[in-house]
């Protein structure tokens, strides 16, 4: 349980918040590069942090991100011609480009030097890993652009996604890294519900250890001759980076299912609102995707059929998430289709901002617990002037997840070290 306090501090992401300045300090996602698949296509609205913002992709193939509102009268400047390196407001035709300078300004004189004493806010963007980043800091605290292996994997390699969730970041950051919930909720093999009496099964030996970009949080269950071994990486502020084996462990096998590392990027749209950034690549830089293998990776994080064209999940609270009773009696545990559609039921269902005064933490809820520590801690840090956690590259850069089976004579530490190094 965490005090109200605690949790208001942790939740809030507006400008000028303790968590929202912590989060200005990081490259973030703002849109996916599938958005702006054109020099001076049509420009996109995006809301990070609770800042209404445009991007729009230039005549140079640039991403500028500048604010929603003109600073003349305050017009949309989504509805602003993408003409010639800049966005150019339809009210009375000032233009801007993507640094934020005004470039044309046909309503003054021609000889007026007013153009030159406005601007729009702009903020600096980078694209890599199918996304484009923004960075919303202070200009002078801007670090070195985005290190994950993601973002070193070929469009062959990967598949991204996004979709919305209709809650505050936290709540969907701690289901991302809760492993425990994965066995029970997400089992859509009951069967004859022994699973629920078998405590092995369901819970491993956790090994917690935190770093210098978050923590490390390795599952370690026993499977007969052999250990299963999974483990993942939070990296500050909220991505979480796992893996996937081919389907033996007890799980289905996807037809033609390669190894993967994927995850999800929490970013919060607003204090209320969350986009959930989906991503998985091949383990392996020799070999790339097939379009039936993306495919696989597609509907297991969540895209499929289930996404309209706005990345809504047609499954959602206004149809009960598509719950079916009798496949909840039968089959799988929430009766829900899709692994995001039942994190998003019971995300959402805790309101907009769970009140973490009333919960009941338990002994599987450390990387929880861990994760609102060092979030904690951060922000004091940060208020403090010091030094943050993965804000240079070069803490995560080499990191990877994994997730196998390890002989039970071997040391599972050392036979899985050469796992845990990135390979993009
Ligand atoms: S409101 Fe944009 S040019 Fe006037
Ligand atoms: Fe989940």
């Amino acid at each position: 349980m965490l005090s109200h306090a605690d949790n208001e501090r942790l939740t809030r992401v507006g400008p000028g918040t303790p968590m929202g300045n912590l989060f200005r300090r990081y490259w973030l996602p703002a849109l996916l590069a599938e958005e702006l698949p054109e020099r001076d296509g049509a420009p996109v609205r995006v809301r990070l942090l609770g800042e209404d913002l445009v991007a729009f992709r230039d005549s140079d193939g640039a991403v500028g991100l500048i604010s929603a509102y003109c600073p003349h009268r305050r017009a949309p400047m989504f509805f602003g011609r993408n003409e010639e390196c800049g966005l150019r407001c339809v009210y009375h035709g000032w233009k801007f480009d993507r640094n934020g300078a005004c470039v044309d300004m046909p309503s003054e004189p021609p000889d007026s030097l007013f153009k030159t004493k406005v601007t729009i806010d702009a903020y600096p963007t980078w694209e890599g890993g199918g996304l484009i980043w923004a960075y919303l800091g202070p200009p002078e605290l801007r670090p070195e652009p985005p290190g994950h292996e993601l973002v070193r994997t070929t469009p062959e390699h990967r598949y991204v996604s996004k979709s919305l969730e209709d809650c505050n970041f936290l709540q969907a950051l701690e289901g991302g890294i809760d492993p425990t919930h994965a066995t029970i909720m997400h089992n859509g093999n009951i069967g004859d519900r022994t699973f629920l009496n078998d405590y092995d099964k369901l819970v491993a030996e956790l090994n917690l250890d935190r770093t210098d970009y978050g923590f490390t949080y390795t599952g370690v269950r026993p499977r007969g001759t052999h250990t299963w071994v999974r483990g993942y990486h939070w990296i500050m502020p909220s991505f979480h980076m796992r893996a996937r084996a081919e389907g033996n462990f007890g799980r289905k096998k996807d037809h033609d299912e390669i190894p993967t590392i994927d995850g999800h990027i929490w970013i919060p749209i607003d204090d209320e609102q969350t986009w959930v950034y989906n991503f998985g690549y091949s383990h392996d830089p020799a070999q790339p995707l097939s379009r039936e293998q993306a495919h696989v990776i597609e509907t297991r994080l969540g895209r499929g059929d289930y996404l309209d064209a706005n990345y809504v999940s047609r499954l959602n609270r206004t149809n009960d998430y598509g719950i079916d009773r009798r496949r909840q009696k039968t089959q799988s545990m929430t009766g829900i289709e899709g692994i995001n559609t039942q994190d998003f039921a019971l995300q959402e269902g805790m309101g907009a901002i769970v009140d973490r005064s009333k919960e009941h933490l338990g002994t599987t809820d450390r990387a929880i617990i861990t994760l609102r520590q060092i979030l904690l801690e951060s922000l004091d840090t940060l208020e403090r002037g010091g030094g943050l956690r993965a804000i240079d590259p070069a803490t995560y850069r080499n990191v990877r997840s994994i997730d196998r089976m390890v002989d039970n004579t071997l040391d599972w530490r050392l036979a899985t070290k050469e796992d845990f190094v990135a390979k993009f």
